[in-house]
């Protein structure tokens, strides 16, 4: 939501500025821009992807040491020249890039009344800068005491980094509520919104804190309060793996990830299953979590969807009851919680806005707070008591594939290890499910060599349709919905996932002939009859089946149009392959409609704003 990426050193910020936004591209891709300041501050800026940016910087941005860049995903102002940061003030002498929302930004432009102060564009972020500018007069001494008064008035959420005409050697840059790691090398200081873009200049950073001020100038860095209070510095040394972030061959990230899933499993297998600890973090916590009266789960998007999968897993393992909650919603309706609740947050990015702030919303109420992330230096990682790293590597494609399989790993183990505490799950049967959960990678591996072709083939026959229907039952239904989310996300096709049992009570209407459902009915399923009669209702109205099914089930063969097999498993852990074909059927549709699969229109990796 948004990608910020700053340097102020010894060597030309314009290259390394341009490196670091295109690893951050993921965050917004509707326009992009960058500042300089080379004996006057000079701005540059593109609508679309930062491809038009970069490959159209003037001559004179050159040489530059300092630059501060970014790349937008539009909240105020549609995605426009004017709208893309960095903003400046009136009289262009400073220059601002902005990550987030001023909630309270009217309140500043009201102040322009009696000046001749004009907003050319529609954000917050513009009005932001200049109203700063405007506070820059006595008795104020320098731009930081100026910022620092006037984030202490602002509402929102947001990072920001700032530059000043008069000072070339200096660069401000402020949080509270979205990300800024400050990365410290021999030639100098790295500003960026995700550790990703740092990593290959330095390994020794400072993450803000929420109300912090950072200050570089001379090749000096001092923290400030939003009081104008100096805190310590305090530089820690990430010994973090670099996972490969290129796509290696893969025409796009998000074909790379749903291959390497295998892989990151065994990279989590690696890590939360030594000797059977399984997620030893969570040892000390797990008297604590063993009394909940009740587990909340909190999430968004795919991560939400992983969540309800949990819900079925945690409560037929453990016998506590769980309720799972769009995090959005879960923070403004006043929920009850409880001192005895345990909070469960799922984030890949370990940054989303709305999850970070229902948490913030629990951690009032003194329940515990558990992060399930990707990114252990993130937010949500901070914020909670404890986390577990679910070890999928870097996710570059916008559409979350490796992610969710990768946080379905951990909640299995999160289950199974709180089932054998409480009692609920004897020794055998924790054994054999674990014993299966070390074979997934193996059988996933080899599923994904030879699935691929078929997939292929049914994404041809269907990428024409408009609308599409996916039905699961019980362990299933998140799965539908994760498989109508990918296509819509991926191939803009309409798609609605539904309980398969559910579909009787309204979404029948829509079948007409040829109308595409696709239904997972496994065999394994103790439901599969059910399943199966709700195949028949479809096909009775005419409606096209595409059937995830069970491997060796022949006779379901004869009773759908077309139909994808996945391998023989436990029904516990068929989610972490069901999946697997809703993420292919996404891939090669939208594929095949010339989609920009990686960066869908209107999308951002990491939703940072509410
Ligand atoms: C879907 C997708 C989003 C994210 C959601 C939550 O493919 O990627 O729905 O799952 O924005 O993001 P995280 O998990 O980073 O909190």
């Amino acid at each position: 939501m948004c990608g910020i990426f700053c340097y102020i050193g010894m060597q030309d910020a314009v290259a390394l500025v341009m490196d670091g936004l295109k690893k951050l591209e993921y965050r917004g891709y509707d326009s992009a821009g960058i500042a300089i300041n080379n004996n006057g501050i000079l701005i540059h800026k593109r609508q679309g992807k930062l491809e038009a940016l970069s490959s159209s910087v003037p001559p004179a941005f050159r040489g530059s040491k300092v630059a501060i860049g970014h790349t937008r995903w539009a909240t105020h102002g549609s995605p426009n020249i004017v709208n893309a940061h960095p903003h400046v003030s009136a009289d262009g002498k400073i220059a601002m890039v902005h990550n987030g929302i001023i909630e309270n930004y009217e309140t500043f432009r009201s102040s322009f009344g009696e000046t001749d102060i004009q907003c050319e564009g529609e954000t917050d972020s513009e009005v932001l800068v200049k109203y700063i500018a405007l506070q820059y007069q006595e008795p104020f001494q320098n731009l930081e005491e100026v910022v620092a008064k006037v984030l202490s008035e602002v509402q929102g959420s947001y990072s920001l980094v700032i530059m000043e005409e008069s000072k070339p050697h200096k660069i401000i840059a402020a949080r509270r509520g979205s990300p800024l790691v400050v990365g410290r090398s021999d030639d100098g200081y790295y500003l960026a919104s995700d550790i990703l873009p740092i990593l290959p200049h330095t390994r020794k950073v400072v993450y803000l804190e929420d109300g912090e001020i950072v200050v570089i100038e001379n090749n000096q860095l001092q923290i400030f309060d939003f009081s104008y209070q100096q805190k310590q510095a305090e530089f820690q040394y990430l010994n973090i793996d670099l996972h490969s972030a290129d796509k290696t061959g893969y025409k796009h990230y998000m074909l790379k990830e749903i291959h390497e899933q295998p892989k990151a499993l065994r990279r989590g297998h690696g890590q939360q299953m030594s000797n059977d600890n399984l997620l030893p973090e969570l040892q000390p916590f797990m008297e604590t979590i063993s009394k909940a009266g009740r587990i909340i789960i909190l999430g968004c998007g795919t991560s939400w969807h992983a969540g309800l999968v949990a819900e079925y897993v945690i409560e037929k393992l453990c016998r506590v009851p769980v309720e799972v909650e769009y995090a959005s919603e879960f923070r403004y309706r006043d929920p009850v919680i409880y001192a005895d609740d345990v909070i469960v947050a799922l984030s890949q990015s370990g940054e989303t806005a709305d999850t970070l702030v229902a948490l913030e919303e629990a951690k009032k109420h003194g329940a515990l707070l558990y992060g399930v992330v990707n990114v252990p230096t993130s937010s949500i990682a901070r914020l909670v008591d404890v986390y577990s790293n679910i070890f999928a590597g870097p996710e570059i494609s916008v559409a979350s594939t490796k992610a969710f399989i990768c946080q379905l790993n951990a909640l299995y183990l999160f289950a199974i290890k709180l089932g054998k505490y409480n009692g609920n799950l004897s020794p055998d049967y924790s054994l054999s499910v674990l014993k299966e959960l070390r074979q997934v990678p193996d059988i996933l591996k080899n599923y994904l060599s030879y699935i691929v072709y078929r997939i292929k083939n049914i994404a041809m026959i269907y990428s024409h349709v408009n609308h599409t229907l996916f039905l699961g039952r019980g362990l299933q239904f998140p799965i539908a919905l994760e498989g109508a989310l990918k296509l819509k996300e991926v191939s803009y096709i309409h798609a609605e996932g539904y309980p398969a049992a559910e579909m009787k009570h309204g979404p029948i209407a829509l079948i007409e002939k040829g109308w595409p459902v696709i239904i997972i009915a496994l065999k394994s399923d103790p439901h599969y009859k059910k399943v199966l009669s709700n195949i028949e209702e479809i096909k009775a109205r005419g409606g096209s089946v595409i059937g995830i099914i069970s491997e060796g089930d022949e006779s379901i063969k004869d009773n759908v149009e077309n139909w994808i097999e996945i391998p023989r498993i436990s029904f516990l852990l068929s989610p972490m392959f069901t999946v697997i074909p809703m993420q292919l059927l996404a891939y090669y549709i939208g594929l095949h409609k010339g989609c920009d699969i990686d960066k869908p229109r209107n999308l951002a990796k990491s939703v940072t704003v509410e």
